[in-house]
C-alpha cells in the first residue's frame, strides 16, 4: 500500500548514511534516521549545524553527496523528472521567510501549492477550476484566514502570510510537511498560532518535520526530537529524554544559552483535526 496512502503501513522516510559536502565542509556527516509516517518530529540545533541541509535533500532542494533517502518504495535521493517532481508535491516545504508572491492575491497564492500536476497551459493563465478555489478557501478557512482571500500577499502580517503559506502547502495533498525555521521571523503569539497549526495537520497523519531555533518550542510541539551538531546527529529521542546535559553537547555551553533564551512558545489550543484538501 505504502505509499500511495497516507498514514500507510510501514511507510517509512529512511535516512541512510547520508553526507553533504559543500567543497571542503562536511555540511551532514552521515546521518542515518527512520522516520515513520506520522510522527512530528523537532531537528534542532546551532546555526550551522545541517538542519536545513538536510532537510533540503529529503526535498530534493539539494542532492546528497554520499548515502540514500527513500520513502517507503520511493527512491528519493535518485528521482528524476516527473517522479521528482511528485515527490516535491507529497513532502512539501515551507520557509522562515514563506516565499509567498507578494504582488499576487492570498487565494492565487494558495492554488500555486497545485501547479504540479497541472496543465501547463492553464498554469501559465493562472486559470483555476471552482474545485480548485473551493479547495482553496477550505484551506485558507482552516487556517481562520480565508478574511484575506483577496488580498495581496505582502498586505499582511508575517504569521498570516505562514498561514497562507502552509494552505499552500496543503493544497499540494503532502503526505509530509517540512518545516524550516517556521516560526523564526514570527511573534510569540503567531508564532504559537503557527506551530498550533502544524500540530493539527500531524494529528491528521501528516509527518512533520521542522528544523527550531527554540529548544523548549521543540518541547512543547514534538514527540521526537533530532539533535544535530557539526552535521551528525548527536541526539535522538523524546523531549523527556532531553536533558539539559544532551542540551548542553547540541548546542555548546554558549549556545544553549541562546537556545533557552529565544522566546519559547508552548500550544495553548486543543488539539483540532485539519481536514486536508484531497488531491
Ligand atoms: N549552498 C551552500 N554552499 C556552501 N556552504 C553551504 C551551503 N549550504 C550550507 N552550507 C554550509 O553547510 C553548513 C550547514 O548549513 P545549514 O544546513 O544551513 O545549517 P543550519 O540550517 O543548521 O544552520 C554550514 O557551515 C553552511 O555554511
Ligand atoms: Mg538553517
Amino acid at each position: 500500500m505504502c505509499p500511495q496512502f497516507i498514514g500507510g503501513a510501514g511507510c517509512m522516510l529512511k535516512i541512510s548514511h547520508v553526507s553533504r559536502r559543500f567543497g571542503n565542509k562536511l555540511a551532514v556527516d552521515d546521518v542515518t534516521l527512520e522516520i515513520p509516517q506520522g510522527q512530528m518530529v523537532g531537528v534542532i540545533g546551532r546555526s550551522g549545524a545541517g538542519k536545513s541541509t538536510l532537510l533540503r535533500m529529503i526535498n530534493r532542494l539539494a542532492d546528497v553527496s554520499s548515502g540514500s533517502i527513500s520513502y517507503g518504495k520511493v527512491p528519493v535521493s535518485t528521482l528524476r523528472g516527473q517522479a521528482l517532481r511528485n515527490w516535491q508535491r507529497d513532502c512539501a516545504m515551507i520557509f522562515q521567510q514563506f516565499n509567498l508572491v507578494p504582488r499576487l492575491d492570498v487565494i492565487t497564492n494558495v492554488m500555486l501549492g497545485r501547479l504540479n500536476g497541472r496543465n501547463p497551459v492553464l498554469n501559465l493563465l493562472q486559470i483555476f477550476t471552482t474545485e480548485e478555489q473551493l479547495h482553496a478557501l477550505k484551506a485558507l478557512e482552516r487556517l481562520d484566514i480565508a478574511a484575506t482571500a483577496t488580498q495581496w500577499a505582502q498586505t499582511l502580517s508575517g504569521g498570516q502570510q505562514q498561514r497562507v503559506a502552509i494552505a499552500r502547502a496543503l493544497m499540494q495533498g503532502p503526505k509530509m510537511i517540512l518545516a524550516d525555521e517556521p516560526i523564526a521571523s514570527l511573534d510569540p503569539r503567531n508564532a504559537q498560532i503557527v506551530m498550533d497549526s502544524l500540530r493539527d495537520i500531524n494529528a491528521e497523519g501528516i509527518t512533520v518535520i521542522t528544523n527550531l531555533h527554540t529548544l523548549d518550542t521543540a518541547r512543547a510541539y514534538c514527540e521526537r526530537i533530532i539533535g544535530m551538531a557539526a552535521g551528525k546527529v548527536v541526539f535522538d529521542g523524546t523531549p523527556d529524554e532531553l536533558t539539559s546535559e544532551v542540551a548542553r553537547t547540541i548546542y555548546g555551553a554558549d549556545g544553549l544559552k541562546e537556545a533557552l533564551t529565544s522566546t519559547a512558545i508552548a500550544p495553548i489550543a486543543p488539539r483540532v483535526p485539519i481536514a486536508t484538501p484531497t488531491a
